[in-house]
C-alpha cells in the first residue's frame, strides 16, 4: 500500500454475554491498543474503534440461563465491559454497541446494497428444528460432533477446537442446546452469500495482500487451507427473533446472521464517531485498515467480511490481520462456561492501582505465535524482578539522589565532567538511539512482546549504567560528575516516560510527573533531539510498582481451583442423571427461596461422611476476614478444619460447641492451613447457624 494517510484499527467486539478475562485483553485489546497508541505517539491519524456485539444465540443462550431478557444481559455486560476497558487503558476512541438504532440502520443498509447487486441467491432448505422449543437452530443453538475433528462440542457454525467453519447439518449426532433433544429438519427460506463465486477473488487478495504486509505465518496458513479445501455459500439470515431485522418484504421473523452484522458494526462505531466523516476511513485507498483478532476469529475476518466488503464495492479492505492465539490460565484452557478465567473486573478490584502490571505481563506472555501461558507465580515474579526491581528501582533512585545531593534540581555540569563520565555514558546513548528504531520495526510488524523488551532494555541499560558509575561514592569528592551521571539518568528516564507510554501508560504518565517532562519535551524525545537542561526540576517520587507478596498469590491460586471445584460438583448431578433410572423432575421452589438443587440418587448421599464433633480449639486465622481455624474432636481423632464462620461467631462462641461435620471431603490448602472436611451451617436469610444434635451426642457419631 502506497501513501498511508491515515490508520482505522479495529479490536474484535465481544459479546455483551459475559465479563472480559484475561484471554480476550492478550488476545486482541493489549496488542490493538500498544498499535494505535503507539501511532498516536508518532502523530499519525488513526482512529481505534470498537463496541459490544449485542446479537446472536451467545447473547439469548445466556439470557435464558439467568432468567432474563436478552435487552437485560446486553445492558448489563456493555456497562461491565465498557468501564473494564477504560480502567485498565484501552484507549478506544469509541465502543459502540450494535443494539444500537445506529447500528440497525446501517446493518440493513448494507444487507440491502448487496441485496439489490443481487450479491445474495435466495433458497429453502430443510434446517434443524426444535419441536419442544418450536425454534429453528442455528449456530450455537445446536451441537454436536465436529466432523473434521471429532470434538463432540461444536457449534452449528464452528468448531472451536480446530476453527472448522460449519454449517448445522455438517454436525454428527446434532443435538439441541434448549431442549438436549435430537432436532428434526423442517423447510425454512434464506439468503445466502455464494462464496464458491468469490473463491478466485479471495484467493488472490489473500495471495496480493502479503506484498502489501506479510501475515502471521498461521493465520495466512489458516486462510489458505479453508480456500483451498472450497468455500460454501453460507447464510446470511437466521429465523431468530433477537437480531438486526431483515429489510425485505415477507421476512418476518429473520434476522440477519451476526457474523454479518457484528463486522458491520465497525463501520457503524466510525459513523457514531465521525457523522461526518466516517467515509474517509472506510472508502479511501488511503487508509490502512488493521482488525485485530483472536484465532477463533479469523474466518470471519479473513475470508467472509473482505467478500462483503468487495461485493459493496467501494469499501476499504483490511491490509491485516494480526489475529493472536490462546492464553491458557495454569496450564489449562481458560473458559467461561467453566468459569476458569482471570476476570478482568475481579483483577481490578483485587489489585487496584495495578493495571499496568497486568498490561505488562499479558504483553511479555502474548499468544503472538503460538499459545502461550499466564500462571500466577510468573505474575509475581514479573512484578517483583522486573517492574519493581528494573524499572521502579531506576526511576526511583535516580529521583532519590538528585534529591539528595542537588534538592531535585539538575545543577550547571562542566564540560569536563560530561566529558570524563562519556565512555560509560556511550552505552546508554547508543540503547536510546538504536531503541526508537527497533521499536517501529517491531510494532509494524505486530511483534509487541519484542516491543515491549526493547523498551525494558533501556531501563536495563538505566540501571547498568549507575551500577557501573557508582555516584553514590563519587559525590563527596566530585559533585560535578555525579550531577553529569545524574544528568544522563534522567534523559534516559524521559525516554521511558515517552516510549513507555504505548505499554504502561499509567506508568509513563506518572514518570513524566515526576520529571516535569512537558509537550515540547516528549516531542524532542521523539525527535531524538532531547537533552535535560540545566535547572531542571524534579519531583519527589513515588513508589512506581511495589512487591506482590506470596498471600495475596496464593489467594488468586485458590480462587482457580474453588472455580474448579465448583464446576465438577455441578457437573455430578449431569452424570447421575445419564444412569439408567429415568429422570424425575426437580421440585419447584418459591422464588423467595434458593432453588432445591437437580435430584440425586440415594448413592450419591451414601458417599458423605457426616459425623458429630466438638470444637475444642478456634483461632482466627490471619489477614483473612472470614476465617477461623477449628480444632475439633472426633473421639477417635482431632483434626484442623479451616471454616468461613469469623463473620458470624467470635473464637470463644464456638469452643465447646458440638457441631455436624462433613468429614470425608478431600482435604484444602486454606490460607496455608490444611483444612481436613467442612462444617455444615444453616444459611438463615445470610446469617450462618450450627447444625447441632438436640442432644448431646458421642463424638464421632454418624449422621445418615
Ligand atoms: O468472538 C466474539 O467474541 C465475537 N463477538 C467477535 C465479533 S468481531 C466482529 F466481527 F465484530
Ligand atoms: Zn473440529
Amino acid at each position: 500500500m502506497l501513501n498511508i494517510k491515515r490508520y482505522l484499527v479495529t479490536a474484535a467486539l465481544p459479546y455483551a454475554n459475559g465479563p472480559l478475562h484475561i484471554g480476550h485483553l492478550t488476545g486482541a485489546y493489549i496488542p490493538a491498543d500498544i498499535y494505535v497508541r503507539y501511532l498516536r505517539l508518532c502523530g499519525e491519524d488513526v482512529k481505534f474503534v470498537c463496541g459490544s456485539d449485542e446479537h446472536g444465540a451467545a447473547i439469548t443462550i445466556r439470557a435464558k440461563q439467568e432468567g432474563i431478557t436478552p435487552r437485560q444481559i446486553i445492558d448489563k455486560y456493555h456497562e461491565i465491559n465498557r468501564r473494564a476497558f477504560a480502567q485498565i487503558g484501552i484507549s478506544f476512541d469509541v465502543y459502540h454497541r450494535t443494539s444500537d438504532a445506529l447500528h440497525h440502520k446501517t446493518s440493513q443498509e448494507v444487507f440491502k446494497q448487496l441485496f439489490d447487486r443481487g450479491v445474495f441467491t435466495e433458497k429453502e432448505t430443510e434446517q434443524y428444528y426444535d419441536e419442544e422449543f418450536k425454534q429453528f437452530l442455528a449456530d450455537r443453538y445446536i451441537t454436536g460432533t465436529c466432523p473434521r475433528c471429532g470434538n463432540e462440542n461444536a457449534y452449528g457454525d464452528q468448531c472451536e477446537k480446530c476453527g472448522s467453519s460449519l454449517s448445522p447439518t455438517d454436525l454428527i449426532n446434532p443435538k439441541s442446546t434448549l431442549s438436549g433433544q435430537q432436532p428434526v429438519l423442517k423447510p425454512t427460506r434464506h439468503w445466502y452469500l455464494p462464496m464458491n463465486r468469490y473463491e478466485a477473488w479471495v484467493k488472490n487478495w489473500i495471495e496480493d495482500a502479503q506484498n502489501l504486509e506479510p501475515w502471521k505465518k498461521h493465520v495466512l496458513g489458516q486462510c489458505r487451507s479453508w480456500v483451498e479445501q472450497g468455500l460454501q455459500e453460507r447464510a446470511m439470515t437466521r429465523d431468530l427473533d433477537w437480531g438486526v431485522p431483515v429489510p425485505l418484504p415477507g421476512a418476518e421473523g429473520k434476522a440477519l446472521y451476526v457474523w454479518l452484522d457484528a463486522p458491520i458494526g465497525y463501520i457503524s462505531a466510525t459513523k457514531a464517531l465521525l457523522p461526518n466523516n466516517w467515509q474517509t476511513y472506510w472508502q479511501d485507498e488511503h487508509t490502512k485498515l488493521v482488525h485485530f483478532i483472536g484465532k477463533d476469529n479469523i474466518v470471519f475476518h479473513c475470508i467472509i467480511f473482505p467478500i462483503i466488503l468487495h461485493a459493496l464495492g467501494n469499501y476499504t479492505l483490511p491490509v491485516n490481520i494480526p489475529a493472536n492465539q490462546f492464553m491458557n490460565l495454569e496450564g489449562d484452557k481458560m473458559s467461561t462456561s467453566r468459569n476458569y478465567a482471570v476476570w478482568l473486573h475481579e483483577y481490578l478490584t483485587h489489585f487496584p492501582g495495578k493495571e499496568d502490571v497486568l498490561r505488562y505481563v499479558l504483553t511479555v506472555n502474548m499468544p503472538e505465535q503460538k499459545d502461550s501461558d499466564f500462571s500466577w507465580a510468573d505474575f509475581q515474579a514479573r512484578n517483583n524482578n522486573e517492574l519493581v526491581a528494573i524499572l521502579g528501582n531506576l526511576v526511583n533512585r535516580v529521583l532519590v539522589l538528585m534529591h539528595k545531593y542537588f534538592n531535585g534540581k539538575l545543577p550547571h555540569i562542566p564540560p569536563a565532567a560530561r566529558q570524563a563520565i562519556q565512555p560509560q555514558a556511550q552505552e546508554v546513548f547508543t540503547a536510546l538511539q538504536t531503541m526508537p528504531k527497533q521499536l517501529h520495526t517491531f510494532i509494524h510488524n505486530y511483534e509487541f512482546r519484542n516491543a515491549l523488551n526493547a523498551v525494558m532494555d533501556v531501563a536495563r541499560a538505566g540501571n547498568k549504567f549507575l551500577t557501573d558509575t557508582e555516584p553514590w561514592k563519587l559525590y563527596k569528592q566530585q559533585p560535578d560528575e555525579t550531577a553529569a551521571i545524574l544528568g544522563v539518568c534522567l534523559e534516559l528516564v524521559a525516554w521511558l516516560g515517552v516510549y513507555l507510554e504505548p505499554f504502561l501508560p499509567f506508568t509513563a504518565a506518572k514518570i513524566a510527573g515526576f520529571i516535569n517532562l512537558g509537550q515540547q519535551d516528549k516531542a524532542a524525545v521523539l525527535q531524538g533531539t532531547y537533552a535535560i537542561a540545566e535547572g531542571t526540576t524534579v519531583n519527589q517520587p513515588e513508589l512506581l510498582f511495589e512487591k506482590i507478596d506470596d498471600t495475596a498469590i496464593a489467594a488468586q491460586v485458590q480462587r482457580l481451583a474453588e472455580a474448579k471445584a465448583a464446576y465438577e460438583a455441578a457437573k455430578n448431578p449431569d452424570a447421575a442423571a445419564t444412569d439408567a433410572t429415568p429422570a424425575t423432575e426437580p421440585l419447584e421452589t418459591p422464588a423467595e427461596y434458593v432453588a432445591v438443587k437437580e435430584l440425586i440418587q440415594y448413592d450419591d448421599f451414601a458417599k458423605l461422611d457426616l459425623r458429630i464433633a466438638t470444637v475444642l480449639d478456634a483461632q482466627k486465622v490471619p489477614k483473612a476476614d472470614k476465617l477461623l481455624q477449628l480444632t475439633l474432636d472426633l473421639g477417635f481423632e482431632q483434626r484442623t478444619v479451616v471454616s468461613g464462620i469469623a463473620m458470624h461467631y467470635q473464637p470463644e462462641e464456638v469452643v465447646g460447641r458440638q457441631v455436624l461435620l462433613l468429614a470425608n471431603l478431600a482435604p484444602r490448602k486454606l490460607r496455608g492451613i490444611d483444612s481436613h472436611g467442612m462444617i455444615l451451617m444453616a444459611d438463615s436469610r445470610g446469617k450462618l447457624i450450627f447444625v447441632a444434635p438436640d442432644a448431646a451426642a458421642t463424638n464421632g457419631s454418624v449422621v445418615s
